[in-house]
């Protein structure tokens, strides 16, 4: 029998928007899909693009990132900070295949639980459609593939395939 998979989705919520936001929704007893597990930070600018790849290394099979909108930051400027390092981790993950879908960022203000309750379940559902990312089970397979190379390289000389260049 298989097991029905259900997608595990790390979010990072601003304390001063989303995070409240989610808050609201919970008050309101607005029902979004309990595959999210909420990391709450001071602003999304503390959001290193690290922390996104240590998710889906760890087995995170999406990531929600989650700010005040443009202008509202309560630092400032954070969140433009975090659009720009966004984008450039948009292209990475794109570059290693897994971006198309896994990873979101949403301006979401205090006011718009609602729009938490959207955005949980879109990302669930997307995930839920691409299925399951596996990242740590990938590494298990490279590191094979590279002791497997390894192993080669030492019993002599370059890979067949590249001599028929
Ligand atoms: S305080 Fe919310 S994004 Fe900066």
């Amino acid at each position: 029998m298989t097991e029905k998979f259900e997608p595990r989705i790390v979010a990072f919520f601003c304390n001063w928007c989303t995070y409240t936001a989610a808050d609201l929704a919970g008050v309101s007893r607005l029902k979004y899909a309990p595959n999210v597990r909420v990391i709450r930070v001071m602003c999304s600018g503390r959001v290193d693009p690290q922390f996104v790849l240590d998710a889906f290394a760890r087995g995170a099979d999406g990531v929600l990132l989650g700010g005040c909108h443009p202008g509202d930051c309560h630092y400032a400027e954070g969140n433009y900070k975090t659009l720009r390092r966004m984008r450039m981790l948009e292209r990475m993950l794109k570059g290693m295949g897994i971006y198309d879908g896994r990873f979101r960022l949403e301006w979401i203000s205090g006011a718009e639980g609602d729009k938490v309750r959207a955005v949980v379940n879109e990302i669930t559902e997307k995930v839920r459609a691409l299925g399951p990312l596996d990242m740590p089970g990938k590494f298990k397979e490279w590191d094979k593939e590279i002791e497997e190379l390894e192993a080669h390289i030492n019993q002599g000389g370059p890979r067949k395939e590249k001599l028929h260049v």
